[in-house]
């Protein structure tokens, strides 16, 4: 027996208990020949002290001990002197008295401290290992756990079955480019590595079986960020003769179930509901954090009639003049600091522009405001609340441009003025009837806004018909918390008209149809129940929960922003040979 008990189990009524630990040297400190060791294990730490009257050898060598040496001790337990507890630590009121010490494996100095915060990202991706015994790192990943197993009982008490779908697939549209697998048995023939298993999870419910859950891994070949990796874990869910009011109050119910188990943590429910429509205008995302205000708000009745040329061709054009008022960010942003602003969104977020006012000491401080008269003025600044020390941002163009930029700029104000520091706030927010269609320049036609399998709404049928797309509402929903979107869902098209028609609208013909989505359409033609679903993103939900800043912090190898892991450097070239046998040419040289 390698261990009679963890390092955070011994606590005063053990004193005088014989016990064995084993675990890390996590700290030694020498006091005139009297070692005293933290000593870790994955539940935390025991002081151990190693006291050379009475147990001479063992003393000695303990004395030979090292940070992150592996050892196992026997001892006895002992109540530490009045004064000398440590309350910080939940074993602090005792201490291990050794007298048999084992190394069971020595340490080599680790690259970076384990008991503090390490800024260096790099370097602790590429130690991952070490990184991990990090109390913090430690924390996280049983949070995950915790959340995991929360989503699984949830779920099984209504009725989920837990499937599992192939990794090796086709490909299924959810607007990421796919990762693609050779097939070596069928030479020029490629699986792709699921970008979500939406298509298999709606055959589960032509299959019959009703209700399906899977804590299901994804992959996205897409521009990383903090939010999102290469491979990432989603809680999928998929229903049949459900409604999207029944879909979201069962996530509501898992969230409400997760928070109180994961957290301690009581989440308000049922979340309030926002249109998309609503989202985009009020707070210009379709994400919006509602910690706090800074809305956007229209200022174009206002400006009807304005002899400012940049306003009066905009208006001509049919486009919006509208603004967000920074309160009493006139300290914070200086004039070279709203310069860089400026270039900041022309540069960054393709507008043309970013007119702004500082109200300072009653001083109207703008390019702009010299073009305006006295009742634009007048009105604005009522209109805008626009007192001394606020900076207003306003911005001209087609409504979706300025709800872009503006949805922007209200992130970086609250990020300025730390609208959200020390906020413990959940803001919990269904986004709803989103558009179903969306044009796309680049490719001069229409995309599926969620995916192609998404419902339009029964009223906007008509619509669909006419051919008017761009006001086509689906039934698709997301779910949104503290500005971040958790999730993403939808009541999917079950009859295969409706869905060959929906690949026609956007650009997949007959062929393409039958190569790409035959198996589905057929399906669709033996009795397709009625059915919908949603995706959460379980790193980001964890991510939340731990109060990371980014999902890198919640999985235990993640990749850098590169796609690459640090640890097993993977991607890795290959030999020549196993391209020859996959019946690949590689056209790229590696250095
Ligand atoms: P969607 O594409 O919205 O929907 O994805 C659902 C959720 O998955 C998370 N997510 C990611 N997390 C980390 N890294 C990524 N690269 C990444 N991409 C997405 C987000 C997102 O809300 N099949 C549909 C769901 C459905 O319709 O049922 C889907 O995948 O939290
Ligand atoms: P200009 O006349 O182009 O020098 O612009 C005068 C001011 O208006 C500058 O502060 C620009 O950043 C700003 N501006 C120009 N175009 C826009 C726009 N479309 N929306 C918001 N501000 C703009």
């Amino acid at each position: 027996m390698y261990r009679s008990t963890s390092c955070n189990s011994l606590r005063k009524e053990h004193t005088g208990h014989s016990v064995t630990l084993a675990g890390w040297v996590n700290s030694r400190r020498d006091h005139g020949g009297v070692i005293f060791i933290d000593l870790r294990d994955r539940e935390g730490l025991t002081q151990v002290v190693f006291r050379p009257e009475e147990h001479p050898q063992v003393a000695e060598a303990a004395h030979g001990l090292r940070g992150e040496d592996v050892i196992q001790i026997t001892g006895t337990v002992v109540g530490r002197l009045t004064g000398s507890e440590n309350l910080k630590l939940a074993t602090g009121e005792i201490e291990v008295i050794a007298s048999a010490l084992t190394v069971l494996n020595k340490a080599d100095v680790p690259p970076f401290p384990l008991d503090s915060k390490v800024a260096n990202e790099d370097l602790r991706l590429s130690y991952r290992y070490l990184d991990l015994r990090r109390a913090e790192m430690t924390q996280n990943l049983k949070l995950r756990h915790r959340v995991a197993k929360s989503t699984r009982d949830f779920l099984d008490e209504h009725g989920f079955l837990e499937i599992e779908t192939p990794i090796l697939s086709n490909p299924t549209p959810e607007g990421a480019r796919d990762f693609l697998v050779p097939s070596r048995l069928n030479p020029g023939s490629f699986y792709a590595l699921p970008q979500a298993p939406q298509q298999y999870k709606q055959l589960l419910q032509v299959g019959g079986l009703e209700k399906y859950f899977q804590i299901a891994r994804c992959f996205r070949d897409e521009d990383l960020r903090a939010d999102r990796q290469p491979e990432f874990t989603q809680i999928d869910v998929e229903a049949s003769f459900i409604t999207e009011v029944e879909i979201q109050s069962l996530i509501e119910g898992l969230l409400k179930r997760i928070f109180r188990e994961a957290k301690g943590v009581e989440i308000p429910t049922p979340f309030p509901r926002m249109s998309y429509a609503e989202a985009m205008d009020r707070f210009g995302s379709d994400k919006p954090d509602l910690r706090f205000g800074v809305e956007i708000t229209s200022l174009t009745d206002i400006f009807q009639d304005t002899q400012f040329k940049v306003f009066r061709s905009v208006l001509d054009g049919g486009g919006v003049i509208k603004a967000i008022n920074a309160k009493g960010a006139a300290g914070a942003l200086s004039k070279e600091q709203l310069k860089k602003w400026e270039e900041w969104v022309k540069t960054e977020l393709g507008a043309k522009g970013l007119a702004y006012i500082r109200l300072k000491d009653g001083e109207w401080e703008s390019p702009i405001v010299k073009f305006f008269s006295e009742a634009e003025k007048a009105a604005l600044a009522a209109r805008m609340q626009f007192e001394d020390g606020d900076v207003l941002f306003f911005g001209a163009d087609k409504h979706q441009a300025v709800s872009d930029v503006l949805g922007r700029v209200r992130l970086r104000v609250a990020d300025l003025l730390k609208l959200t520091e020390g906020s413990t706030e959940l803001n919990f927010l269904w986004v709803v009837d989103f558009p179903l269609l969306q044009f796309s320049p680049e490719d001069n036609g229409w995309a599926a806004v969620h995916h192609p399998f998404t419902r339009p709404k029964a009223e906007d049928m008509g619509l669909l018909e006419a051919g008017d797309y761009a006001r086509v509402r689906a039934v698709a929903y997301d779910v949104v918390l503290n500005g971040v979107e958790l999730g993403g869902g939808s009541i999917r098209i079950h009859e295969r008209e409706l869905q060959s028609k929906l690949f026609g609208v956007l650009g997949v013909n007959d062929e393409e149809q039958q190569h790409k989505f035959g198996h589905l359409l057929k399906a669709f033609s033996f009795g397709a129940p009625p059915h919908g679903g949603i995706a959460l993103g379980l790193d980001r939900l964890v991510m939340l929960l731990c109060g990371a800043d980014s999902i890198r912090e919640v999985i235990a190898f993640p990749k850098n922003n590169r796609g690459v892991d640090l640890m097993t450097q993977s991607p890795v070239s290959v030999e020549l040979r196993q391209l020859r046998e996959l019946s690949i040419s590689s056209t790229v040289k590696k250095a």
